[in-house]
């Protein structure tokens, strides 16, 4: 092999070795660079005959060009190699599973809010919503509950500072202000039928929602759900709510052989004024009696309090316990599981 030939041998070695771009472009330097060893033969030649640098350059020349074909051969080579190298590293792997949007879902109490809107909205209730954030007229005053009545200590009820009598002042022990509120608002609705003597429509509402007391343990927990009812008119009774409340426990358990109880009781806002408490005949609760609400004729102070003529109207009123409503229709023994917010046991309702 002769010089010319070891030379373009040795470069195209070099290059082989060369694994990068850059690395290429260093060992092309020491070949075709100003200081590379063709650029040396060439200078070599300054000494040789016209006829001599004729056929001796043309030799070199055909050295340079197969180095400069080697140099572009590997140049190839390489950036083949790094886009080949690039898509492996972007490859998409289409046999993968997607990744899925965790799927929420309701919480159980919200799952029995709902059910209580539908059953009841089916038998033509609204639904009203009111602040948690509650007046001591609408808590307590209006619902005919005394100055001394132990719920407004400071151990039963959460007060929030800087309230006065009118302005809130504190968490709402219950949904009965709803009641008031409610009422209020349909009779200034009416207040132009009422004015000519005419027969009002109905009051018939229920307001659920977010309630506060000083209370926690398995079975109490200082936020809690209650939903209020109320019905009002010219001739609503006792038996109303009897049906009412009957055919509302019976869908709400998909249970007709489910007895309900009236134990008389007091609420300072009815009167008379009843617990009411349900029977499973079977199933895993059969035989106990369950208290589930409280409930009573609307005391004439309050239906007062609603703008109304208690010598006219006359209704009943309800309140429940939804959590407690969930607890039983699903089983539940701990109250606290459904504000701890774990997951394991949320999503077993959906
Ligand atoms: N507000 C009562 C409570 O929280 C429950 C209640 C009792 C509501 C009787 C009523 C009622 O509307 O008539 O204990």
């Amino acid at each position: 092999m002769n010089e010319l030939d070891s030379l373009v041998e040795s470069a195209a070695q070099l290059f082989a070795q060369a694994n990068t771009p850059a690395e290429l472009e260093n060992a092309k330097a020491q070949f075709l660079g100003k200081a590379g060893r063709v650029t040396e033969l060439m200078k070599g030649m300054a000494q040789l005959s016209v006829e001599e640098k004729k056929s001796r350059g043309a030799a070199i020349n055909v050295a340079k060009q197969a180095i400069e074909a080697e140099l572009t051969a590997r140049r190839q080579a390489l950036a083949d190699a790094e886009l080949q190298a690039q898509l492996k590293a972007e490859a998409l792997d289409v046999s993968l599973p997607g990744r899925q949007r965790g799927q929420g879902g309701l919480h159980p109490v919200s799952l029995t809010l709902e059910r209580i809107e539908r059953i009841f909205g089916s038998m033509g209730f609204d639904v009203a919503e009111g602040p948690e954030i509650e007046t001591d007229w609408f808590n307590f005053t209006a619902l005919n509950t005394p100055e001394d009545h132990p719920a407004r200590s400071m151990h039963d009820t959460f007060y929030v500072e800087g309230g006065t009598a009118t302005a809130p002042n504190l968490l709402r022990t219950h949904t009965s202000p709803m009641q008031i509120r409610h009422a209020v608002q349909h009779v200034k609705k009416h207040r132009a039928t009422l004015d000519a003597g005419q027969a009002m429509p109905e009051i018939r509402v229920i307001a659920p929602g977010r309630t506060y007391r000083v209370d926690s343990d398995a079975t109490h927990s200082p936020m809690f759900h209650q939903c209020e009812g109320l019905w009002i008119g010219e001739n609503v009774s006792f038996k109303d709510l009897k049906v009412i409340f009957t055919d509302f426990c019976r869908t709400f358990f998909e249970s007709d052989d489910l007895v309900l109880r009236f134990r008389p009781s007091f609420f300072p806002f009815t009167e008379p004024s009843a617990e009411i408490d349900i029977q499973f005949q079977t199933g895993p609760l059969a035989g106990r009696w369950l208290e589930v609400a409280g409930s009573g004729q609307v005391h004439p102070n309050v239906v007062r309090n609603m703008g109304l003529d208690p010598e006219k109207y006359i209704g009943f009123a309800f309140g429940m316990g939804p959590d407690r409503l969930t607890m039983l229709r699903y089983g539940v023994n701990d109250l606290r599981l459904f504000f701890d917010g774990d997951i394991r046991f949320l999503s077993q309702f959906q």
